[in-house]
């Protein structure tokens, strides 16, 4: 959840890291610095804040540096300030480094090398790796002395550093993404690759345990042993014009749009009129009961995951939230497919939990949208959602495509055991990117119904079955761009307490379309109006009913109840979108989030 940038090469390295930081501001932006490799000496500054507060100091500067690195900051260990910020350097100054995840054990090394004299200036756990470096380079060279540093840390990293008189870098990853961009005599690290596509296509994607040595010519991967690993030039499929906004305001609104295309590129090539089609290695007949683990927007569409497998599959179906999963010594069987869902592929306690239920002899499957990422490497089996990237912190466009991806593999899982397959399923499948398109065609009017929102202070939003999860989701929306404090439920749980909380100044989002909770719903939202509730519905073209029980209604076209979720989301992703921007808040970086929650 930090941003790493480097570059070694002919061309003036600042303009390129400052830029490699904006591309990688998602990731966190609290504070930001460079560090650049000038004769026999290291330059770096820093700034608190943005990545625009660094620009202002660097613009004051004259820096011929060709080689640099350089870090976007979201603060897990030490209050953002310029002094946490990265780059963190040794007691000679001759050594820098980026950081981008966790070194579980720096309190135990800090206490080491303070003994041995060494002076820390920040609050950060990465400070230990410039000072260990500096250590072991008094008996070894820089490579060396960064391996020896390696060996001794626990936690995650993607590390960057350089070391004054050495015209590389050097570059490590365990736990934290990391890639490089292979140049025209020159090259390009970075924490993803939404910084590296205007420079290159062709990267490299390093495994947890690597080491690489990076010049302007090429670059040395090694393991902790010192073995050179012979590492694959691969062709990134994402074109710059993807990561740009494409004429929208923020990012998120881009993807909310983008979800017709997402969803048709998760189908592309997975579906026939007949069939699923997926390159999967798990034997379905083995598969006794899935466990789902995932946070929070990810989490949400296991639960749908959940009906769909239970429905579809009739397997027995866990949806775990993965950072309770991790701790709890969960009974797994060797029968059990455990699935990943991710959206980034980095999401630290969704790998922990991915890795106790392979440690304990489960099968395991990942739907990730990030190719390449941590997560999708670790699994048995994956589904990319190839959703292109999701740059908003809110999760949108990934949601509906990790929906998309459960039916295609609660589909597949079922067609392979030489079941029948429902292929009304497949059909409407098909019309799905359709019909989101319906749902865009109405965000004039979801924007005239934030007003009845943007004031409030608490809203709630209600469904049942299907629709329970879509409303926890909505309510995820709305509370993590616009700050108003919002809860999903499940409709029929409002009669056990949280009913005493609705009265005229309490607006309440129910998921009314016509499935087969439909009549309950009706008596819901009679219970809400009953108490001057303000009632939004999201219903079907030609409802009746629950149109008059409702103060304002958006319409969705109708589909099959298991597919219903993918389209009753897109308005309350508009709805909360359209609140939070009404609210005047930067809605792709909302306060106190940061895009991939790489630490526990
Ligand atoms: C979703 O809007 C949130 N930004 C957040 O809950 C996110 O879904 C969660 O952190 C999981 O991320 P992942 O899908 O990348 O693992």
């Amino acid at each position: 959840m930090c941003g790493i940038f480097g570059y070694i090469g002919f061309q003036k390295a600042t303009p390129l890291l400052v830029n490699g930081l904006r591309k990688l501001e998602y990731r966190g932006y609290d504070s930001a610095g460079i560090c650049l490799l000038e004769p026999n000496k290291l330059k770096t500054i820093k700034a608190k804040g943005r990545v625009g507060e660094l620009a202002r100091k660097v613009d004051n500067e004259i820096l011929p540096a060709t080689i640099g690195i350089s870090h976007t900051r979201w603060a897990t260990h030490g209050e953002p300030s310029e002094r946490n910020a990265h780059p963190h350097l040794d007691c000679q100054e001759k050594i820098a480094v980026v950081h981008n995840g966790i070194i579980e054990n720096y309190q135990a090394l800090k206490k080491l090398l303070e003994k041995e004299g060494h002076c820390f200036l920040s609050d950060t756990d990465t400070e230990v790796v410039s000072h260990l470096i500096e250590k072991f380079c008094l008996n070894n060279n820089f490579e060396e002395a960064v391996l020896k540093t390696l060996a001794l840390l626990e936690g995650a990293w993607g590390l960057a550093i350089l070391k004054a008189g050495e015209n590389k870098i050097i570059a490590a990853k365990k736990g934290s993404p990391l890639i490089l961009g292979i140049g025209n005599n020159e090259m390009f690290l970075a924490s993803d690759a939404s910084a590296i596509l205007e420079h290159t296509k062709k990267v490299v994607y390093f495994n947890d345990g690597e080491m690489v040595v990076i010049d302007q010519k090429g670059f040395l991967t090694k393991m902790a042993n010192g073995d050179i690993v012979k590492k694959e030039i691969q062709e990134l499929k994402w074109d710059v014009g993807q990561i740009e906004k494409a004429g929208f305001k923020h990012f998120m609104l881009k993807e909310i749009f983008e979800q017709p295309q997402a969803i048709a590129n998760t189908l592309r090539g997975r579906i026939t009129d007949n069939e699923v089609k997926l390159s999967i290695d798990i034997d379905p007949a083995s598969i006794k009961r899935i466990i789902m683990v995932a946070c929070g927007t990810s989490f949400y569409s296991g639960l749908i995951g959940k009906h769909l497998f239970e429905k579809i599959c009739r397997l027995p179906v866990e949806v775990e939230y993965a950072s309770e999963f991790r701790y709890r010594d969960p009974i797994i069987n060797n029968n059990d497919l455990a699935i990943a869902i991710s959206q980034s592929g980095e999401t630290a306690d969704t790998l922990a939990a991915l890795n106790e239920a392979k440690r304990k002899g489960a099968k395991t499957l990942g739907i990730i949208n990030v190719v390449g990422s941590t997560i999708s490497r670790e699994v048995d089996s994956g589904i990319y959602l190839h959703a292109g990237p999701e740059i908003g912190v809110a999760s949108t466009k990934a949601f509906t495509c990790q929906i998309t991806a459960l039916v295609l593999l609660a589909l597949y899982l079922q067609q392979e055991k030489n079941a029948q397959i429902d292929k009304n399923i497949i059909k409407e499948l098909k019309l799905i990117p359709e019909k989101i398109q319906q749902v865009l065609n109405q965000a004039e009017l979801v924007k005239a119904l934030a007003n009845f929102i943007k004031n409030s202070s608490n809203a709630l939003f209600l469904g049942r079955g299907f629709s329970y999860p879509v409303a926890l989701e909505g309510a995820l929306k709305l509370k993590e761009i616009s700050y108003i404090h919002a809860e999903g439920y499940p409709a029929a749980e409002m009669k056990h307490g949280p009913i005493a909380l609705v009265d005229e100044n309490m607006p309440v989002v129910f998921i009314a379309t016509n499935d087969q909770t439909y009549e309950k719903i009706l008596s819901n939202m009679q219970e809400i109006k009953a108490r001057n509730g303000k009632i939004l519905a999201i219903v079907n073209p030609g409802d009746i009913r629950a149109s008059q029980l409702a103060n304002w209604t958006i319409e969705t076209p109708k589909t099959i109840d298991l597919l219903s979720p993918i389209v009753n989301v897109i308005p309350l992703q508009l709805l909360a979108y359209y609140v939070a921007d009404a609210k005047g808040i930067d809605v792709d970086k909302p306060r106190n989030l940061a895009k991939s929650v790489t630490v526990e």
